[in-house]
């Protein structure tokens, strides 16, 4: 099987697992990344089931209203059963390290509403230890500089993702190096750093589950 293959597999996997959840007034927060793009193929084919969709970003937004799915504003919404996104990494306390799309302050947000975090990946993601893929953080484009020489100090070597501006027009900083042993503690120290908008840590509130799909099915790992 092919990682696409798998991708696909987990995603089919994730609509089957919301489909139980869904009504006609039902919400359904949507990630970013190739894994939700096949989610959201798959989305479409139960679009009768439920009223909507919010989006983690433009990109995402598009895809849905090319399937005929209506998108929310996020402020029109205050209940949300279910949010499906892919990650970049995750472990085994379901910490995940995501951003890899640029996608993350606006997938905090959603996932921050949604009841329940549904993870979507494929093998590859499954580590011991976060931080082998650089995490991203979105920084205020004139804090750049600054907020790089804070995470040096926190033994991270940050690089800056020249040419890419996020959906709220900032910047990313991919910081290479971490060996990520306390996700929650280090969450929040980053988000105290002045000038960050957000990380990509989802620790202090990470997925509920993962669907992992593997060379042999869809695995469902829970805490
Ligand atoms: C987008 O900003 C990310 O958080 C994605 O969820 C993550 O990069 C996973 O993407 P893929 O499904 O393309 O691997």
């Amino acid at each position: 099987m092919t990682q696409d293959e798998m991708k696909k597999a987990v995603a089919e996997a994730a609509v089957e697992y919301i489909k139980p959840k869904l009504t006609e007034d039902s919400i359904v927060g949507v990630g970013t990344g190739s894994t939700a793009n096949f989610f959201i193929d798959a989305l479409a084919e139960i679009k009768h089931m439920f009223e909507g969709a919010v989006a983690s970003s433009e990109a995402t937004a598009e895809r849905l209203k090319g399937h005929g799915i209506e998108v929310f504003d996020m402020n029109s919404v205050s209940e949300m059963e279910v949010y499906v996104d892919g990650a970049d990494e995750f472990d085994s306390g379901l910490n995940l390290v995501k951003g890899g799309g640029g996608a993350l302050t606006r997938e905090k947000i959603v996932a921050a509403v949604a009841k329940e975090f549904v993870c979507i990946v494929d093998s590859s993601k499954k580590v011991d230890v976060l931080g082998e893929f650089p995490l991203p953080v979105e920084v205020i484009p004139m804090a750049r500089s600054q907020v790089a020489r804070e995470l040096v100090k926190l033994d991270g070597m940050p690089e800056w993702r020249q040419g890419f501006v996020t959906d709220n027009g900032n910047l990313i900083l991919d910081v290479h190096d971490l060996e990520i042993m306390r996700p929650k503690e280090l969450e929040k120290q980053l988000n105290n750093i002045v000038g960050v908008v957000t990380n990509g840590l989802f620790a202090n509130r990470g997925a509920d589950v993962v669907l992992m799909g593997t060379e042999s099915g869809v695995e469902t790992i829970k805490l």
